[in-house]
């Protein structure tokens, strides 16, 4: 049996095993890597770093490399096979993770910190040098509460099955884990270590009763800021390192979308901001400096493929993007693969390339009259599945219009509009408007990534002060407890 080699995929710290000789771009699929010009070697968004190890690229690759300005440390993975054991960095993984790598207004610290993301899916952790305001690093791993199931309901009844302690040592040794490889490639004191998550995320970590979570009116008493000691956590830095879990703004608006908050500005500024998390919950907030109201909306699902027959999340044999080309339709699938289903920037797309076709109505109905809509072969939009959209984007659409009814203002006395999270990256804008997802100009609408982790990082820089005052004038509505929220979801159900 031949000797296998290794992969050591970064900035994810995958390692996997394959056979000599093994093409990059069967191992990088599996991870969602796209190859846009399909191995052509034109696009060079396939390019890897190479950071350790050999990756031979023959002499037509060297002439494509050169021509896309990159220069000998890269490979472009369409081209390349693994014959020995490397160690590549994935620019893809690279821009998911520091597309938040934007600037954002500090004042200069001292020393070292770590924001970290705790994510229902994925958690990211940054490092940062306080004085400069730059990210030294960046590290990424899946939460591995994912085997106590993916959402968040699963997740709580597990924790009330008796496995909450399981679930917070993971989480936290994890975390742990993910810190201690950031500081053995910087060897820095880290000072300071902010921590964002929704409510869930926060009570599990914290070691905190979920159970008033769980049911109506699924108000906890314990949403505050908490503090923990390194001992505590057992976690490899200085003793005397200020570690915390940022408080939640209500029970299903947790501290990510508090530094979500911070990210936007929105509670120093003049004009209205709306931001939009199109992650589970759907979380939506519209505010100025004066007050800030956020409500949990329940659209997540449908975009992040759930309820749809052939939904799937954003990964290798996904449509992600549907468009017109000289008339027929058109579908991008992840991977260059054959498509096996679709996820939410697809769907979104599907949906508005369907009513500019006409083969749908304004009331989501399929014209020709049958159930369901091929896409491409293999993945069909069933009746049902254009119903789940409608309902999720009547959700979003009716939230969005209870917060400016509840200001008295209307789309137009808003400034901006950010999308954040993965998700709203891959959308493409004027279907958004189109469908009426959101009912806005396109000039408005900012993609600004991971909100959450641009938030955690601004925390280091900032005291217990700086919450207290977004905190002061946030409050959370319950959407359905709006007297004309059921015409208004109505409506918003029209395509
Ligand atoms: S250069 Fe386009 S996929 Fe490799």
């Amino acid at each position: 049996m031949s000797k296998k080699v290794k992969i050591s995929l970064q900035p994810i710290g995958k390692n996997i095993t394959v056979n000599p000789g093994t093409q990059l771009i069967e191992v990088l699929h599996e991870y969602g890597v796209e190859f846009p010009c399909g191995g052509k070697g034109t696009c060079g968004r396939c390019k890897v770093k190479l950071l350790q190890g050999e990756l031979h690229a023959d002499i037509i690759q060297q002439q494509k490399l050169k021509k896309l300005e990159l220069c000998e440390e890269w490979r472009l993975a369409c081209f390349c096979k693994a014959e020995s054991d490397i160690t590549i960095e994935i620019a893809q993984f690279e821009d998911i993770i520091l597309a938040d790598n934007s600037t954002f207004s500090f004042s200069p610290g001292k020393g070292y910190g770590i924001a970290v993301d705790v994510g229902t899916t994925t958690l990211v952790a940054q490092l940062l040098d306080l004085e400069t305001g730059r990210v030294l690093d960046a590290t990424t791993a899946l939460n591995p509460q994912l085997k106590f199931g993916s959402d968040l309901i699963t997740r709580i009844q597990n924790c009330l099955d008796g496995n909450q302690p399981a679930m917070a040592q993971l989480i936290r040794k994890k975390t742990g884990e993910m810190i201690q490889s950031l500081t053995e490639k910087h060897p820095v004191e880290i000072s300071k270590l902010t921590l964002v998550g929704n409510t869930a995320m926060h009570h599990i970590f914290s070691g905190l009763n979920v159970q008033p979570l769980s049911f109506y009116p699924f108000e906890s008493p314990n949403l505050g800021m908490q503090h923990f000691s390194v001992t505590q956590l057992k976690w490899k830095l200085p003793p005397e390192a200020e570690i915390q879990f940022y408080p939640s703004i209500g029970s299903f608006v947790g501290s990510d979308i508090l530094a979500g908050i911070a990210a936007t500005n929105m509670a120093k500024k003049e004009n209205f901001t709306i931001l939009i998390d199109l992650g589970t919950n759907g979380e939506i907030v519209l505010g100025n400096r004066e007050k800030i109201i956020c409500a949990s909306t329940a659209a997540g699902p449908a975009f992040e493929g759930a309820k749809i027959s052939q939904g799937m999340r954003a990964v290798t044999g996904a449509i992600s993007s549907v468009q017109v080309e000289t008339g027929k339709m058109k579908c991008h699938v992840i991977g260059n693969v054959p498509a096996k289903g679709i996820c939410g920037s697809g769907l979104v797309d599907a949906m508005a390339v369907l009513l500019q076709q006409e083969k749908i109505g304004m009331f989501g109905e399929i014209n020709s009259g049958e159930n369901e809509i091929e896409l491409t072969p293999g993945v069909f939009l069933t009746q049902q599945d254009i119903r789940e959209f409608q309902l999720a984007k009547a959700a979003i659409a009716a939230g969005l219009q209870i917060l400016l009814n509840t200001f008295k203002i209307n789309f137009n006395e808003v400034e901006n509009v950010f999308i954040a999270g993965g998700f709203g990256n891959f959308l493409n804008l004027q279907h958004v408007i189109q469908t009426g997802l959101i009912e806005t100009s396109e000039e408005k609408i900012i993609k600004m990534g991971n909100t959450a982790l641009i938030g955690a990082k601004m925390f280091l820089f900032e005291d217990e002060n700086f919450i207290q005052k977004i905190l002061e004038k946030t409050s959370h509505i319950n959407l359905e407890g709006d007297s004309n929220f059921q015409d208004i979801y109505i409506e918003k159900m029209m395509m």
